[in-house]
């Protein structure tokens, strides 16, 4: 099963508002399309209590994790850390990490390694920014994410990998990447997975667009086979949206 819909909450909702979605989105799972897993992303503070409680499926991922393992890193929360609460993935290299908070290729790279080594899954998030898309230097710097991310990683180790493609210029910025525009680079990523790999790989790992995605777009950026599902920002904080999102999002 390849589709996803995932939930970014980034830093938004109180604990009683999370716990009261995550309730309404588990009963809501049996109408869900059933070729579809969803994904949640809460702030870190209510994975474990998340994780930990009634979720039906619901796959839940922190927003971040650390480059790290186990030590004296103070504020850090480690990808062991994760696993032993239950969290299903992290998200590694959103962009708004590698532009706010430094993170490097390089980070990115170590933190995929942490999370593989301790057993977690990874959505591994890319985009070029808006200068980079004027200029046609868009799959180079796609390439050049990808490339450094998955540096090391083996076959076997992509099971646990989802890939996110996030143009920065349609991040919360309601200017959408048009069908055409997602579907040329998922089929991008695509390719550069079958030559880093193999087919099959490129096959089976799932590629999430994410970028104002939203009710009214999400049937026609869903459309492209090579655009298995999303990472949607805003509008998985409305539990309705987020819903008619996730039914976007089936091959039935
Ligand atoms: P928006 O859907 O708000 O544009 O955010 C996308 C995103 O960054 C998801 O990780």
């Amino acid at each position: 099963m390849r589709n996803i819909v995932a939930g970014n909450w980034k830093s938004n909702k109180s604990i009683n508002e999370a716990r009261e979605r995550i309730a309404v989105m588990g009963a809501a799972m049996g109408s869900m399309p059933k070729d579809v897993r969803v994904m949640i992303a809460p702030p870190a503070p209510y994975l474990s209590e998340l994780s930990g409680g009634e979720r039906n499926g619901i796959l839940i991922a922190a927003q971040q994790v650390s480059a790290f393992s186990d030590g004296a890193y103070t504020g850090e929360f480690t990808a062991n850390m994760l696993v032993s609460c239950g969290v299903d993935f992290a998200l590694v290299g959103h962009s708004e990490r590698r532009a706010d908070f430094g993170e490097s290729d390089e980070i990115v790279a170590k933190k995929v390694r942490r999370c593989i080594d301790a057993g977690l899954g990874v959505v591994l998030c890319c985009g070029e920014n808006l200068a980079s898309r004027d200029n046609g230097s868009q799959e180079s710097v796609i390439k050049a994410q990808l490339v450094s991310a998955f540096e090391g990683v083996s076959s076997e180790e992509m099971a646990g990998v989802v890939v996110a493609y996030e143009p920065i210029w349609a991040i919360g910025t309601g200017r959408t990447a048009s069908a055409a525009q997602a579907a040329e680079m998922h089929s991008f990523i695509r390719s550069y997975l079958a030559d880093r790999f193999d087919e099959d790989i490129a096959f089976r790992t799932s590629i999430l667009y994410g970028g104002s995605c939203k009710p009214s777009n999400a049937d026609e950026i869903f459309r492209s086979p090579d655009v298995d599902g999303g990472l949607i920002g805003g509008a998985s904080l409305d539990t309705s949206d987020f819903q008619l999102i996730i039914k976007s999002d089936s091959s039935l």
